[in-house]
């Protein structure tokens, strides 16, 4: 997969569906070439028609009577296309790394050294990664030398053969005697030909989270950035840009869960360089004398359109970032206590909701938050069972007896202002002592993961529970983000690295956790999905999709969160919320991981034959959902109606979601179906007739039936012999 041209010193890296290509051009500079649809070859003698495109020559200046003292002669700071844009040199436009040397200057210009391809992909033990499992890709390392120090940057670049990927990472190691620090270090650069993109991004707040944000790259630089340490709903690391003329798609992400940065300049020579990585914000990274720094991994997807570039995120997520531990435990009905009791329970109330669950036929009941408190004044730090609350031991085993698994909420990487633990190590929260006020919110302070002693402290407690109680899953929650963050353990040099040596603690103990504890479900959270990321995705197979439980928000929060992030990732709940009806409320929850969050006690006989149908509707496509192929069909932000559909992989099976908003006359409603086999008949559980793939796919599915106020309706496919 992955080739050198010793003539023209050219890289192509290529799998059956795409290649990147780039070459080492006389000043030993990486020159990027192209990325995209497969080419069958590139050589020497292809470059001219590339420099011509916007490689790196520019005869705009005499060059040759400046030549003795020139670096390098006619190189552009307007088009050229590089893996490595320097800082403070002839490119005005953003740098891949910047680095302060010891000497203050901050040029910081790589140049190509050596190379070596190898057969693996590598691996960290501190940061997430996208697995390699199946051995089904190579990888390119590249180490390049700065032009003023003994600094090497190592640069990766890995390709799958079966998903059209390719992930980078960047060493920055320093063989010099002196000091330095790292000011910049994003993970991978894309020069682009082309400035004719729509930027497609996710946008939130809290119980809005992950919307969808189009705009159009012009000249100006668009950044997406989260510098909230962890539990940010406003930007999410994930992007793509859709070519405005031929429709293909490039996808970007970071397997990252802290602040990190993406940066989009339409150049005025009309091309687009795309920048993913950590924030700088408060960034400042020293590095001694045989140091190095490595950055998180970024996947940059080619695809033909939106569509092949949705299927890539979810085959890369599902087929190389998950544990997938639900292969051991399919078909999870879930029950949380959280919105159907809050932290106003006891041991009797939760038997009789455990009763409930049974009837309801879960088979995994989740206590929420409230097992070792009353309210959220006080707890976080100290992990003992309120054992006068609730007696843990009768209700687990209660559950288990009814062949139900029971899990258990927490949130580690907290500290209540009121709790043992900050009373007597107040270090332990991250805070700047100086100061004689912090930010707080909800009554709690975020605990410094930074310090090897507070994790082994929180994970003590943490084994205790989980040893002592049979457990079977467990929610990892974080719900406020980092403010003033100052850590009492750390050397004053390492303050502006703070966010990110947190992330590396959550990271250490979360690993801790999934060794100790590798069959118990973990599903992470951040104040509803704050935090949702493909870091945490390295670790917990499922993240809490949003606070907003109403299945009509939670039609929009799904349809956008699905264009990057595969269906069944996203914990998602029916709930006791006004609008719909239990089965309807399904129709939606379905789309996930499937559970309840309602108060079991307050259902009346009726519903539980809405909850036998809402199961069985679950049941039936939990496969298809999983592993199938999501189309998002029509955008609710734009439209009356929702609509999306999950194709299975061999193209014999579907299911259509859609749902109107207002009641709206509609004579003509009718919803174009994709990715079917176009020469299959398939019959449909809306009138049960047998139409051929094309023409649900060219007239559509025919919807222009009365319909009230918001219908969810599904309607399921399948191809007949
Ligand atoms: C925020 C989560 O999103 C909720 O589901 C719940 O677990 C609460 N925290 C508990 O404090």
């Amino acid at each position: 997969m992955i080739k050198f041209d010793k003539n023209g010193r050219i890289f192509t890296l290529s799998n059956k569906n795409l290649s990147y290509v780039f070459y080492v051009n006389e000043y030993d500079m990486l020159v990027k070439l192209y990325f995209g649809k497969r080419l069958s070859e590139i050589g020497k003698n292809h470059l001219d028609a590339f420099n011509e495109l916007g490689g790196d020559v520019y005869r705009f200046y005499d060059v040759k009577k400046d030549k003795e003292q020139c670096l390098d002669e006619h190189l552009s700071n307007q088009y050229m296309s590089l893996e490595v844009p320097p800082f403070l040199s002839f490119d005005k436009r953003e740098a891949l790394i910047s680095i302060t040397h010891e000497d203050n200057s901050s040029v910081t210009d790589f140049r190509y050294f050596n190379h070596e391809i190898m057969q693996e992909k590598p691996s960290f033990s501190d940061l997430p990664f996208i697995r390699d499992e199946q051995k089904s890709s190579e990888t390119l390392v590249i180490t390049l030398k700065d032009i003023k120090d003994e600094i090497y940057l190592k640069m990766y670049y890995t390709i799958f053969s079966d998903v059209d990927v390719v992930v980078r990472h960047n060493e920055i190691i320093n063989r010099s005697k002196k000091e330095i620090k790292i000011n910049q270090a994003y993970s991978a650069c894309l020069d682009l030909n082309s400035n004719n993109y729509e930027l497609i991004s996710l946008y939130g707040a809290y119980a809005s989270d992950r919307l969808l944000e189009r705009q159009d790259i012009t000249h100006n630089r668009i950044v997406i950035e989260d510098n909230a340490g962890g539990k940010g709903f406003s930007h999410n690391p994930v992007a793509a840009l859709k070519d405005k003329n031929s429709g293909e798609c490039f996808g970007f992400g970071l397997v990252y869960s802290s602040n990190f940065q993406f940066s989009f300049t339409g150049s005025e020579m009309n091309q687009t360089r795309v920048l993913l990585g950590l924030s700088n914000y408060n960034f400042e990274y020293p590095l001694k004398e045989n140091e190095s720094f490595i950055t998180p991994e970024a996947v940059l997807i080619y695809s033909a359109n939106e569509d092949e570039m949705i299927h890539n995120f979810h085959d890369l997520i599902r087929n190389h970032l998950l544990r997938n531990q639900k292969k051991k435990d399919p078909h999870t009905i879930l029950l949380n206590s959280w919105e159907g009791s809050y932290m106003d329970f006891d041991t009797e109330k939760i038997l009789s909701f455990i009763d409930k669950a049974e009837k309801m036929g879960v088979n995994l009941f989740v206590l929420d938050d409230g097992w070792f408190r009353n309210d959220d004044t006080y707890g976080l730090g100290d992990w003992k069972v309120d054992t006068k609350k609730i007696d843990l031991h009768k209700v687990i085993n209660y559950a288990h007896k009814k062949n139900m698994r029971f899990g258990l909420w927490i949130e580690p990487e907290q500290i209540s202002f009121n709790s043992s633990l900050y009373k007597k190590h107040p270090e332990y929260a991250l805070m700047d002592p100086s100061l004689e006020k912090v930010t707080s919110l909800r009554h709690q302070l975020v605990i410094d993961m930074t310090n090897k002693e507070v994790r082994d402290n929180i994970f003590e407690q943490i084994n205790a529970i989980f040893d002592e109680y049979h457990l079977d899953y467990c929610k990892w929650d974080f719900n406020r983000s980092l403010c003033e963050p100052y850590s009492s353990s750390l050397e004053k040099r390492y303050q502006r690295v703070i966010f990110h040596k947190f992330i590396l603690g959550t990271y250490d103990l979360l690993n801790r956790f999934v060794t100790r504890y590798p069959d118990v479900v973990l599903e992470t959270c951040a104040g509803g999905g704050g935090r949702f990321d493909m870091g945490m995705l390295f670790y917990s197979d499922q993240i809490w999709g949003s606070d907003e439980t109403d299945a009509i928000s939670r039609s929009e929060i799904q349809y956008s969160s699905n264009y990057f992030y595969p269906l069944r990732v996203l914990g998602s709940h029916v709930s006791a919320r006004k609008y719909l009806n239990i089965f309807e409320k399904a129709h939606i929850a379905m789309f996930g991981t499937f559970g309840y969050e309602l108060d079991p006690n307050s259902l009346k006989e009726k519903d539980y034959e809405l909850i036998k149908k809402a199961n069985k509707l679950y049941l039936d496509n939990e496969y298809l959902v999983d592993n199938g192929d999501y189309y998002p069909l029509i955008d609710p932000s734009k439209n009356n109606f929702v609509s999306w559909m999950i194709t299975s992989k061999d193209q014999t099976k579907a299911v259509v979601l859609f749902m109107n908003y207002r009641h709206i006359n509609w004579r003509a409603r009718f919803v174009k179906l994709k990715g079917l086999d176009p020469n299959k008949k398939y019959i449909n559980s809306l009138d049960n007739k047998v139409y051929q793939g094309d023409f649900y796919m060219n007239v559509g599915l025919n919807l222009s039936m009365g319909m009230t106020n918001f219908s969810p309706m599904i309607i399921e496919l399948k191809a007949i012999k």
